[in-house]
């Protein structure tokens, strides 16, 4: 292959355009740096209450045993409940509950039930029944997961639960397979503000 003798014009090029120019960012923005982030619902039990949260920092960890984990702050109803039962169900909504994500993630469900605030249908888990987190009717994807480690992280816990069952809308299963991209799935910008994924699917 010809190269350009001029390292210089090469260093300055990237795909064949001029390079961007750089700057720094402050590192308190980090977070919001690597956003948009799928948004989901993490239902929790125990001792008799039920609790729904938004939690966008979550990821695959393990395929076997198949492992999911997410991310919360201690100071999160969320957190004392998954700590007492070592349960919890990601719940994946979709967009026509969009409104009830933003408000399950700005109220606390210590003293009042999210469930009957936003109208949000709890039903009951495939692996546990009613002895544990329920889903949420209206979102079409469940896993439901037990904690196998809490792994404390700077000023939040790393919840990693191994999936024990997992459901979701017939409508979206075909001949036996998950279909991912049907249905539109929000991702959180910051704020109150989310973008969807774009359902016309590319191949490369
Ligand atoms: C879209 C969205 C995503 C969120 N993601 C997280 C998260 O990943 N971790 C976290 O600790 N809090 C997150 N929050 C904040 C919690 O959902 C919020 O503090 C909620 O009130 C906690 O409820 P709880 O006290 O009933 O558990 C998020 C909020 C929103 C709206």
């Amino acid at each position: 292959m010809m190269v350009s003798g001029d390292g210089n014009a090469r260093a300055n090029l990237v795909n064949g355009k001029k390079r961007p120019d750089k700057v720094q960012v402050d590192v308190d923005q980090n977070v919001f740096m690597v956003y948009p982030r799928q948004s989901v619902l993490i239902t929790s039990a125990h001792d008799g209450k039920v609790n729904v949260a938004a939690i966008a920092w979550t990821t695959v960890l393990s395929c076997k045993p198949p492992m999911h984990g997410f991310v919360v702050s201690p100071q999160r109803f969320t957190h004392q409940l998954v700590s007492g039962s070592k349960k919890f169900v990601i719940n994946v909504p979709d967009r026509s509950i969009i409104s009830q994500v933003v408000k399950i993630g700005s109220i606390t469900g210590r003293k009042v039930s999210k469930f009957n605030q936003v109208d949000l249908t709890p039903i009951p888990s495939l692996a546990w029944g009613d002895q544990g987190p329920p889903r949420v009717a209206e979102c079409p994807v469940h896993l439901e997961c037990e904690v196998r480690q809490a792994i404390d992280i700077g000023d939040s816990t790393l919840f990693a639960g191994e999936v024990v069952s997992c459901s979701a809308n017939a409508s979206l299963i075909k001949n036996g397979l998950y279909q991912p991209g049907l249905f539109e799935i929000p991702y959180h910008l910051g704020g109150h503000e989310f973008v969807f994924n774009n359902l016309k699917i590319h191949s490369f």
